[in-house]
């Protein structure tokens, strides 16, 4: 049962040759005589042909061949016949002629023909993962994250760090998820974490002197799940000692660099362009910015105030904005089609999307509430022109930049804006602190151990609730990495000073006693002589997405789980046995199935 090639390596090269192949039947095609199979394993496709006149048995027995069968065969490679070559396989010239097959496995008929997978739904591809696998796409996929995993392991390693494990029954890690919870049977009534992330043991290997440390690490997050987030995904999880901002910044462009080139032999620029928080949120309504295109968002507040539409002014009166984008040649629209805009604003939060076409002359039922220069001065500060389309939301910060954000990426796409190619940005100089308006209290805005900027510790450590104003203006020593539009990473210079970490505590309103609870074990160490430190983690996940072109991450996940956090395939989570949980002193209130 030796094979002498992978199936993708025929070449014509081999014409000649006596050789055996294994792998699973793809397609099979009867035209008279010949009997034509795509062999397939990893490597690829190739064409095998049994005649009757080379070797009688075997062409008797490939009539009885079905999709996905395992085979063995052995015969001549030769030369495809003038006419038949298929340009599209790298093995398209060259076809084998069996004279011995021997079937290794038969396969049960198939849940949905894997010729058209690409149509039939995920949940049933889900559920027949290990058919769904095979597919090339997806195997491609999977080579590629291996690639990239090695490329970051191996300059990773080249660069000094130690890959270090850390635990995953754990204590709840702030990350700002809901934490998956373990019960533990010989503490009753006690649970272990899954680590949202190993946050605060790889501090401790700082304090613990191991100065530069990187895991390929499981993280755990039971939050609402999108095409871009898993329960559990992947972090290419980083943490220097003896650093500041820019030495993690530069590692990380070098870093990338060398994967794009490695695996996708593709090269980017460095350095990356950087963004503050604030202009991010001001161009581009959020802070993981797309930059292959325009349509950026302008302020028109002050142009606002000019006119006398109500609609804006009790927006800017009531603390909130007016930004508008321009829809690029959309001036054509019919009305029924700006209602499907306005009704898609709406979806996104907004109240209504207030419009004004460019075509000769200003064509809205606002314009009157507005002077022709005033409008002229939109169209300009929108570069708009004839032919556009200009949209307005007013409202409150947050809705106006989450709608206008989400309606640039819109359009972009639908007028075809998006450039291919590789656009990454640094996000910083982000908040320190976030008011939490439902909870009436400061979140921090990456995580409890940021580090303020250096020119910020000192206003911090005197800084108390009252002053809220103040408290907002602090910036941290926090950068995320976008790509595309994906945040695919973020992380931060650590606080080393038992005294900011405190402070920080007491400002997030989580007491002395919480914290010993849930952190004691970081405030420990960081009194024993912590260097000072500070890291990122990629979301890997997201990385290899991009890389591969994939649409959502459950593509380039092997086993994935669904919106629901269900895994199609093995039916976790599921209930267990009575006996189970009693082990485990816990009791339901769920019926058990
Ligand atoms: P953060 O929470 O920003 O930082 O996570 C780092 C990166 O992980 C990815 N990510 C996810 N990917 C898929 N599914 C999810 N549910 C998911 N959640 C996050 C994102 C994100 O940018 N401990 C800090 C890092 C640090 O400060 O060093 C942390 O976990 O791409
Ligand atoms: P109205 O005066 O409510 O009929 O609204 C006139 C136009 O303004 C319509 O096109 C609405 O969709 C739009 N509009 C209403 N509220 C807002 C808002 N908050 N921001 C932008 N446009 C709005």
């Amino acid at each position: 049962m030796t094979r002498d090639k992978s199936c993708g390596e025929l070449r014509e090269s081999d014409i000649g040759s006596n050789l055996s192949l294994a792998g699973w039947v793809f397609r099979r095609r009867d035209h008279g005589g010949l009997i034509f199979i795509d062999l397939r394993d990893r490597s690829g496709l190739c064409q095998i042909v049994f005649s009757p006149d080379i070797a009688g048995d075997s062409h008797t027995n490939a009539h009885d061949l079905r999709a996905e069968y395992v085979i063995a065969v052995s015969g001549e490679i030769r030369k495809r016949p003038e006419g038949t070559e298929n340009p599209n396989l790298p093995t398209g010239a060259v076809e084998m002629y069996v004279n011995k097959l021997e079937v290794l496995n038969e396969a049960a008929p198939l849940p949905y023909n894997m010729e058209e997978a690409a149509d039939t739904g995920e949940a049933l591809r889900l559920k027949h993962r290990y058919l769904d696998l095979r597919r090339p796409e997806m195997q491609q996929n999977l080579i590629m994250r291996h690639k990239i995993a090695k490329a970051t392991r191996d300059y990773l390693d080249e660069k000094g760090f130690l890959e270090i494990e850390t635990p995953m029954l754990t204590k709840s890690t702030p990350e700002g998820a809901r934490d998956y919870l373990v019960p533990s049977r010989l503490n009753p009534g006690h649970f272990y974490a899954l680590p949202q992330s190993p946050q605060l043991f790889k501090q401790i290997l700082m304090v613990a002197g191991m100065e530069k440390y990187f895991q390929i690490v499981k993280c755990f997050r039971d939050e609402d799940l999108r095409a871009d987030r898993q329960p559990e995904f992947t972090q290419v999880d980083l943490e220097m000692s003896f650093v500041d901002r820019e030495d993690i910044l530069s590692l990380m462009e070098e870093m990338m660099k060398k994967l794009f080139k490695d695996v996708l032999s593709i090269d980017i620029e460095t350095p990356f362009q950087r963004l503050s928080f604030h202009e991010s949120m001001e161009r581009f309504g959020n802070d993981k910015p797309d930059l292959r295109f325009g349509l950026e968002l302008k302020d028109m507040a002050d142009l606002a105030l000019k006119g006398t539409f109500k609609v804006f002014l009790d927006a800017i009166n009531d603390r909130g904005m007016v930004k508008a984008i321009n829809g690029k040649g959309m001036a054509g629209l019919s009305r029924k089609e700006i209602d499907t805009l306005t009704a898609e604003a709406q979806s996104y939060g907004a109240k209504g999307l207030a419009w004004i076409k460019i075509k000769s002359g200003f064509e809205s039922p606002i314009a009157k509430f507005f002077s022709e220069e005033t409008l002229k001065k939109m169209a300009a500060r929108l570069e708009a022109e004839e032919g556009d389309l200009m949209m307005f939301v007013a409202d409150k910060p947050k809705v106006t930049y989450d709608v206008l954000s989400r309606m640039r990426l819109a359009l972009g796409e639908r007028l075809n804006l998006i450039k291919p190619g590789y656009k990454f940005a640094w996000i910083t100089d982000f908040p320190l602190l976030e008011w939490d308006e439902e909870e009436s209290r400061f979140q921090a805005m990456h995580h409890p151990f940021t580090s303020p900027m250096n020119e910020d510790i000192e206003k911090m450590l005197i800084g108390n609730m009252d002053d809220k104003e103040m408290l907002s203006s602090l910036k941290a020593k926090a950068y995320d990495i976008v790509l595309n539009g994906y945040e695919i990473g973020g992380g931060s210079i650590r606080i080393h000073r038992q005294d900011v970490q405190k402070k920080m505590f007491e400002l997030l309103d989580i007491s002395d006693e919480d914290a010993k609870m849930k952190f004691g074990f970081l405030l420990d160490a960081l009194q024993y002589g912590a260097p000072p430190h500070g890291g990122i983690a990629l979301g890997l996940d997201r990385l290899v997405m991009i890389m591969v072109g994939a649409v959502s991450i459950r593509d380039v996940i092997a086993f994935p789980k669904t919106q629901k956090a269900v895994c199609m395939m093995s039916g976790a989570p599921s209930t267990v046995e009575l006996k189970q949980l009693r082990e485990l002193h816990i009791k339901t209130d769920v019926p058990l199935e």
